[in-house]
């Protein structure tokens, strides 16, 4: 299968961020189609076009923005509501805001940076067309903090946005008002969780809320709210430019469209693949130069560190929605990350453990308790001080961690150690007594920095 570039088609053009190089690009195009037509219209055009999120869990764009309460200023019947007011008994008259997640976190995803720091542009033509369409005059983005680069091109091209009439007051002669504003996050993984995130917008401590009321209702200052991640955000400007059928015209009929995959580890060219939704594995290292020079494949991650690993059987599964689901795995973000022959999974897992058990926001009991005693015991496993029992012990903690927490980073933290089990009990066992039987100065994934560097 080809590859698809639209996000990505002119990444390597020079100065691809300004707005120069973006309209030259046709930039700004799908905005002007979407203003000529209402709001419900640019609804139904993504929802037709099959558009799901690109966060993680694929749920479908255009069916989000439409569970945003509309018909503002009909209030509740007999209501005294004051459309425009935040306190407004009817959650339709309240203020809308749009905040797009570009916290980024997980590891092995890499996407919406690059996207960002290449073509900001899309990004806010996505964002003026989404807000135009849920009625919003204020949007966000929330962008993990650490990442300065992104941060000063995101406020530079807003800036030019505003210069050039695409944000602000009567945006394109059309009466649309929106105001963006770019929000530096601090730098923590529970803050991409889109309850959590809402909190550390209203300036609290990031950690998830109870549901419901869902954000559509009650999300940010109470008031209806869409959360959508950057790469959903900025797919859109392409639908209402080609069209829906254009859109349906790749990947399958579930899973619509094309998308950005993100090859790391192992792999000969590593980098952002972008294609339709449904290429398989082996073409995408068809693409990528395979895997490096005298090795071979041993486990991959779908779409990142949260998603259930798989070895080389499923090298010829479509990586979308349902391919994924078909074998027990998730296609989450689209990061492909590929451990070669080299790699200690105990190691790899041990690593993603110590990683979740950090970033564990303590809300609740299993996954705050249960993420500290898996690293514990995973590093017995690693350094061969462990028993055989120690390896129930693992999956026991993990069964009382999935689906029994309180958001999805408890899923998380249960998946690489349940699915790594599963295919790689005997390497485990290995490991007991002795510690791990692995070379590690030959792998570059894993092996110290100074290591590296000889
Ligand atoms: C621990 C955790 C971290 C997450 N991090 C991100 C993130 O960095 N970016 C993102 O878009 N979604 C992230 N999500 C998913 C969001 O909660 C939410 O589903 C997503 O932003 C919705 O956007 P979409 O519908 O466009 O996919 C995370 C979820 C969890 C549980
Ligand atoms: S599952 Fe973990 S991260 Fe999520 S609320 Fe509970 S303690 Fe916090």
């Amino acid at each position: 299968m080809p590859l698809a570039p639209y996000l990505s088609r002119y990444w390597d053009a020079p100065e691809s961020w300004t707005l120069e190089t973006y309209l030259a690009n046709d930039g700004y195009t799908g905005l002007r189609n979407a203003l000529s037509t209402g709001p419900d219209e640019v609804i139904s055009t993504v929802l037709n076009a099959g558009l799901r999120g690109r966060g993680g869990a694929g749920f479908p764009t255009g069916r989000k923005w439409g569970f945003i309460p509309q018909a503002p200023g009909s209030g509740s019947p007999g209501s005294p509501d004051t459309p425009g007011d935040p306190r407004a008994s009817d959650p339709a008259d309240r203020p809308k805001y749009l905040v797009v997640n570009a916290d980024e976190s997980e590891p092995g995803t890499c996407k919406d940076m690059p996207l960002m720091l290449a073509t900001p542009h899309v990004l806010i033509e996505g964002m003026v067309i989404a807000a135009y369409a849920i009625r919003a005059s204020h949007a966000f983005i929330y962008l993990r903090g650490e990442v300065v680069p992104v941060l000063r091109r995101l406020q530079t091209a807003v800036a030019e946005a505003y210069e050039a009439g695409f944000l602000g007051r009567d945006i394109l002669g059309s009466g649309f008002d929106l105001d963006i504003v770019v929000h530096a996050g601090a730098g923590a993984y529970i803050c991409g969780e889109e309850t959590a995130l809402l909190d550390s917008l209203e300036g609290r401590r990031g950690q998830p809320r109870l549901r419901p009321p869902f954000p559509a209702v009650a999300g940010l200052y109470a008031c209806p709210t869409v959360v959508n991640n950057v790469e959903s955000i900025a797919s859109v400007p392409s639908i209402l430019q080609h069209g829906p059928e254009w859109f349906r015209s790749m990947g399958s009929a579930k899973s619509p469209g094309f998308t950005l995959y993100s090859l790391s580890g192992h792999v000969t060219r590593p980098g952002q693949y972008e294609a339709p939704l449904g290429i398989t594995l082996r073409e995408l290292l068809e693409h990528a130069g395979g895997i490096r020079e005298g090795h071979t494949l041993k486990f991959w991650t779908p779409g990142g560190s949260s998603t259930p690993i798989l070895t080389d059987a499923q090298l010829d599964m479509p990586l979308d929605y349902e391919g994924c689901a078909a074998e027990g795995s998730m296609l989450g973000t689209k990061a492909l990350q590929i451990f070669d022959d080299t790699t200690c999974v105990v190691r790899a897992v041990l690593r993603w453990t110590e990683f979740y058990a950090h970033e564990s926001c303590g809300k609740c009991t299993p996954c705050r308790e249960g993420t500290f005693w898996l690293v514990q015991i995973m590093r017995r496993l690693e350094d061969g001080t462990a028993t055989a029992d120690d390896l129930d012990r693992v999956l026991d903690i993990s069964d009382n961690i999935v689906g029994k927490s309180f958001c999805a980073l408890g899923d998380a933290a249960g998946a690489p150690i349940m699915s790594s089990i599963a295919l790689f009990r005997d390497e485990y066992l290995a490991h007991i007594p002795g510690g791990c039987p692995f070379d590690h100065r030959r792998s570059t994934v894993f092996a110290p920095a100074e290591e590296v560097a000889r």
